[in-house]
């Protein structure tokens, strides 16, 4: 039963965007062209899974049932932005993800109604979330100056992730 209100749908909602996280960071992971990047998407891969797994037990400590949910946001931002086609791409890609997952963690840190148990978890998950936006953020600068269309990049997935958030936005208000 969709209810969006419902903590439980929303803790859901976390949990699948997580999974999804690990599961794109696995697959970049097998693209990688250096030691440090290998590295840096294996502890990646490493966050994710251990914030899926978060999730779930919040979950199951609420005594709720894990349910197969839509990420809106993913599905728009494939849209808007096309399959990416190099490493380049999906880091570009992963980064304005990434970035979204921040705000909307600490959206939820800043409401009235968050329990302490719910904010002790979204804090711990924030403290690797912000390392992955920062160390992906240097590796596309290291990657820009390389090549000069790194930027090109970046700007499609920040004009596809507006486009993502334009949509959501304007669903919730229909
Ligand atoms: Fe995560
Ligand atoms: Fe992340």
């Amino acid at each position: 039963m969709r209810d969006e209100g419902d903590p439980l749908w929303v803790l859901n909602e976390y949990r699948a965007a997580e999974v999804h996280g690990a599961g794109a960071i696995m697959r970049m992971g097998r693209l990688a062209d250096s030691a440090e990047l290998g590295s840096n998407l294996t502890r990646h891969l490493r966050d994710e899974a251990v914030h899926a797994w978060l999730w779930t037990k919040a979950i199951e400590n609420l005594g709720g049932e894990i349910v197969e949910v839509d990420l809106p946001y993913q599905a728009r931002l494939g849209v808007h932005y096309g399959i990416p086609g190099s490493l380049t791409e999906l880091l570009a890609l992963t980064w304005v993800s990434e970035r979204r997952g921040v705000t909307e963690y600490n959206e939820h840190l800043d409401t009235l109604d968050v329990t302490p148990a719910i904010q002790k978890t979204l804090r711990a998950i924030l403290r690797d979330e912000e390392w992955h936006v920062s160390y992906i953020e240097e590796e596309l600068l290291r990657r820009m100056r390389r090549d000069g269309g790194v930027q090109g990049v970046i700007d499609r997935a920040m004009a596809a992730d507006d486009l993502a958030m334009a949509d959501l936005r304007g669903g919730e208000a229909a």
